[in-house]
């Protein structure tokens, strides 16, 4: 019998994540570090820290790890370092040297289980063609396993979370609901291939997402993760100054995410994030209150939410699901900043 990863946690993946509150009030009294050199810092909110090294080149440092999001080593291991991964993509780069950070309980657990988490994050590191060169290991219950990701970007091409403009379309690469598929796994309420394509869903890099933006010239982006679709949206439109205007009906969701809310399938994360998304936000009359519920859903290794100008949306949806985000749709606009942050019809 395979060792279950999931018996470890009661929740795990990006849902984990400190509320986005109580982070940014530890955060507040943080003196603010400024460089010259310093493109992108903690002030926006960003995917990761951007460090200009000379006209040609800019670092981008990031890290994320949390505790298993799904049963299988293997798959855990692949998709924690597709997340992690994820924020250099977010912000217009390429990964080149990644570290590996390991919370293992030797005691508890056979080392097997390890070999394999290791085995999957390797797998993954390559197809963003960027290498493992060392990492740091801590004896400790539950595992967590995640990187520290080092991406390269010229300056002059960094996509950021604050530069939406008002004009521009919302488009979001894969479809949303992870964690309430998990969640409807664990009370064994989730079909298994719906469960299977949640975890491809994960595992599925923001690399090509990142090319187009590139290539298109999109200059404002940010990964949907922890704080879910309508968290991450306020924390980009927020650091914008502006505001988005998002069609629930538009916004693309996993097989059996739906139903699952509809019977209940909830998980805590979902109103952790409506606590702090609801005052600067507006819910349309008719908002389906399960659509509404799944746009609160924290995603683990989530898709790319890019503002694309309306003249260029054709070819980037096109191309986007001409690779490998067949379900990306466009799911809103960017707006004039107005009485709220986001709205949502
Ligand atoms: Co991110
Ligand atoms: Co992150
Ligand atoms: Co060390």
């Amino acid at each position: 019998m395979k060792y279950d990863l999931l018996t470890t946690v009661e929740y795990g993946g990006c849902s984990a994540k400190l509320s986005p509150g109580e982070l940014a009030d530890a955060l507040k009294s943080m003196p603010r570090m400024k460089h010259e050199n310093l493109l992108v810092d903690i002030e926006t909110h960003d995917d990761a820290g951007v460090y200009k090294l000379n006209e040609e080149t800019a670092l981008i440092q990031t890290t994320d790890f949390f505790s298993p999001i799904c049963s299988d080593p293997f798959t855990f291991g692949e998709i924690a370092a597709a997340n992690a991964l994820s924020d250099v993509y977010a912000m217009g780069g390429e990964p080149i040297t990644a570290l590996n950070l390991v919370m293992f309980p030797s005691k508890k657990i056979p080392l097997e289980v390890l070999k394999e988490i290791l085995k999957g994050g390797m797998k993954k590191v390559s197809e963003a063609g960027a290498l493992i060169v060392g990492g740091h290991t801590i004896d400790d219950y539950p595992p967590k396993y995640g990187l520290a990701v080092t991406g390269v970007v010229h300056p002059d091409r960094v996509i950021t979370n604050s530069l939406a403009s008002p004009g521009e379309k919302l488009l979001l690469t894969k479809p949303i609901g992870i964690g309430i598929i998990v969640a409807g796994k664990r009370i064994e309420e989730a079909k298994e291939e719906n469960y299977i394509a949640a975890l491809d869903n994960m595992k599925l890099l923001n690399k090509e997402g990142g090319t187009i933006m590139q290539k298109h010239k999109i200059h404002c982006a940010t990964d949907i993760t922890g704080f879910s679709l309508l968290g991450h949206s306020l924390k980009m439109a927020v650091s914008s100054n502006v505001t988005f205007r998002i069609n629930a009906q538009k916004v693309p969701l996993l097989n059996g995410v739906y139903e699952l809310v509809d019977m209940g399938c909830i998980p805590g994360a979902c109103f952790r994030n409506l606590n702090y998304v609801e005052n600067d936000c507006l819910l349309g009359d008719n908002l389906d209150y399960n659509l509404k519920m799944s746009m609160l859903d924290a995603q683990t290794s989530g898709g790319l939410l890019m503002c694309v100008p309306p003249e260029k949306v054709k070819i980037v949806l096109q191309e986007l699901r001409g690779t490998v985000y067949p379900h990306a749709e466009v799911i809103g606009e960017v707006v004039a900043k107005s009485k709220k942050v986001l709205e949502v019809i």
